[in-house]
């Protein structure tokens, strides 16, 4: 079977990277978590007080950021670092997903990330998950998906994944966060969260996620043993 890249690509907290895992997993495949680097860098910008206003501030700072991804020496799963250091927990709180937007808005971090991005795409056996990974990154990818779902749901579901982490937040504020994220993602003028035409359409508001798994691991095998 040919190895191919998988593109899903959706709403905030609609389950997109713990489904585009497991596919992984299942296919044996790497996973990428596009949000990750993004989160990534708004860590360093905050950590740094480097002004989103200010081009040359933030070329400069763009130059002195390097992200990696290395397996947990139990689970296996890849885990963002930010220079050498793991901040896998960090870049998903609150803090960090307040300013994400406004930071994955900037042309110059967008170019520098897009860039990595296909560099890791590069040997195929990918799935890939973010904003715009069907439409820019790869819009060749023989697999897209677009991962949809009612908004309570994905505050409950964020909610309980924050939980997990002891880190309680209120469901208010989780919703506010992600009304305002999906707004900024699909407004902004750099690669603007969008539906790719030949894009698989899932909407996880009713299904289990086993049943969000399998649907897009048969997507996958048919397109695996295309020629
Ligand atoms: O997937 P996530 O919620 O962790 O992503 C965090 C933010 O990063 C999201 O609000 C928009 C941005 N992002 C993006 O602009 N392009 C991507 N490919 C992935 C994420």
């Amino acid at each position: 079977m040919r190895r191919i890249v998988i593109a899903i690509d959706g709403y905030s907290a609609c389950g997109k990277s713990s489904t585009a895992k497991e596919i992984a997993k299942q296919l044996g495949y790497s996973y990428i978590d596009s949000g990750a680097m993004y989160r990534a860098v708004t860590l360093y910008f905050l950590q740094n007080y480097v002004s989103l206003t200010d081009p040359i501030a933030v070329e400069k700072a763009l130059k002195n950021i390097e992200i990696d991804f290395h397996p947990n020496s139990k689970t296996g799963a890849n885990e963002t670092y930010l220079n050498g250091i793991i901040v896998e927990d960090e870049i998903r709180k609150m803090e960090v997903s307040e300013k994400v937007s406004e930071v994955s808005a900037l042309l110059e971090v967008r170019k520098m990330l897009v860039d990595q991005q296909r560099k890791l795409g590069k040997r195929k056996g990918v799935v890939m998950d973010g904003r715009d990974i069907g439409t820019v990154v790869f819009p060749q990818a023989e697999l897209k998906i677009f991962m949809k779902a009612d908004m309570h749901v994905r505050a409950e579901r964020r909610q309980r994944e924050l939980l997990e982490k002891e880190v309680m937040y209120d469901l208010q504020e989780i919703l506010d966060n992600l009304q305002k994220r999906d707004e900024m993602d699909t407004s902004r003028k750099e690669s603007p969260l969008r539906q790719a035409e030949d894009a698989h359409v899932v909407d996880t508001t009713h299904i289990t996620f086993e049943e969000q798994v399998e649907e897009i691991i048969r997507l996958a095998t048919s397109k695996m043993v295309q020629a």
